[in-house]
């Protein structure tokens, strides 16, 4: 089965083919960073209408690239949620009228199941079950996965998400959105001696994360060391995006070492924008390693925003039989663990 999928929650128009027997076929993504750079933050409104001008050209170029026609399109995925009602009601009403006019049916998928199996979409697999960290601008969760649809969410932030931490320390900082980017780049050159951040709720028996204290501890340390311009000198910075990384990242290898530990999972799964952190990447390795687990990503640009994670989250329940009904689904909140099953 044909499917294209699109992924319109937020900042990114991401579009892609996926094929149920052959894979991913081709993929494009037309960023909105620029556009949003100027206000520090996504403004909803220019997102919704960078959606609305980008998606049609997008796709055009995606099956022309790929020699596909529209007639061989046999089912559509668009992201239904969680994100920003305006930009999903356009990626929904755009794949709702062309699955109507093709006479093909279209399917909503929640913006974090694509992010938890975008890993299948790399030749190294992770098998079911095993455990999600899923750590993007809007969510942080850990999540057992047993199979697709068959969700247990063991812990998530009680305040900020972990991209979202990134983000507000990069502008305490003076850096530009997205902040994560920025950061990790910054701390490459900190030194990691110089400030020691809390690891918030490491000390707390269960998987939750808080990342709020955190961000404080930082904004204090940023108005203790600032200079006339309000701002640390370059070197105070890097050490304190050096620090902040670190302690992010500590916290969640050592929620993530006691998860597998309690639940005996055999593999992580580690996804999402924050996943792209390379300093993560390597924590999270060298703990599952400890552990003899192992431990499984998505390319970098599949950990960020993308069609492609949306295409085979959908292609997987359509070729399933799954159906929606006519409505475009645009649904701002939605529980991962409310999404059906998938038969096996
Ligand atoms: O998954 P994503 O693209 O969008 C959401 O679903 O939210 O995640 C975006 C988040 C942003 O907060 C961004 O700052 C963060 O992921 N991010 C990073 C890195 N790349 C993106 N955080 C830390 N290190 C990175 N290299
Ligand atoms: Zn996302």
């Amino acid at each position: 089965m044909l499917v294209l999928g699109i992924e319109t929650s937020c900042d990114e128009t991401g579009v892609a083919l996926y094929h149920s027997a052959r894979g991913l076929i081709a993929h494009r993504l037309h960023s909105q960073e620029k556009l949003h750079a100027e206000y520090g933050g996504v403004v909803p409104e220019l997102a919704s209408r960078d959606h609305a001008e980008r998606l049609l050209p997008l796709v055009r170029r995606l099956l022309a690239d790929a020699g596909v026609a529209l007639g061989d399109l046999e089912g559509i995925a668009y992201t239904a949620g969680p994100g920003l009602v305006g930009a999903l009601l356009v990626g929904g009403s755009f794949a709702r009228a062309l699955a109507f006019a093709r006479g093909i049916p279209a399917l909503g998928v929640h913006h974090m199941e694509g992010h938890l199996l975008a890993p299948l979409l790399e030749e190294e697999r992770p098998e079911f079950p095993f455990l999600a960290l899923l750590v993007s601008g809007g969510h942080t969760q850990l999540v057992e996965v047993s199979g697709v649809g068959r969700y247990r969410v063991l812990g998530e932030s009680l305040d900020d998400a972990a991209g979202e931490s990134f983000d507000k320390v990069a502008k305490m900082l003076g850096l530009g959105y997205p902040g994560g980017p920025q950061i990790a780049a910054l701390a490459e050159r900190g030194d990691p001696q110089r400030f020691r951040f809390p690891r918030p709720m490491v000390d707390r028996p269960g998987f939750d994360f808080s990342f709020s204290g955190l961000k404080t501890h930082v904004l204090n340390t940023v108005a203790e060391c600032a200079g006339p311009d309000g701002l640390p000198d370059e070197i105070t910075r890097a050490d304190i995006a050096r620090a902040f990384e670190e302690a992010v990242v500590d916290t969640l290898a050592i929620k993530c070492r006691r998860a597998l530990e309690e639940t005996g999972l055999p593999t992580l799964v580690a996804a999402g924008g924050v996943a792209a952190n390379r300093r993560l990447r390597r924590r999270l390795a060298e703990m599952a390693g400890e552990l003899g687990r192992r431990v499984c990503y998505p390319r970098l640009e599949f950990c960020t925003d993308n069609g492609a994670m949306i295409a085979l989250a959908g292609c997987l329940r359509l070729a399933a039989g799954q159906r929606d009904d006519l409505q475009i689904r645009a649904l701002p909140r939605w529980p991962l663990e409310s999404l059906p099953p998938l038969e096996t």
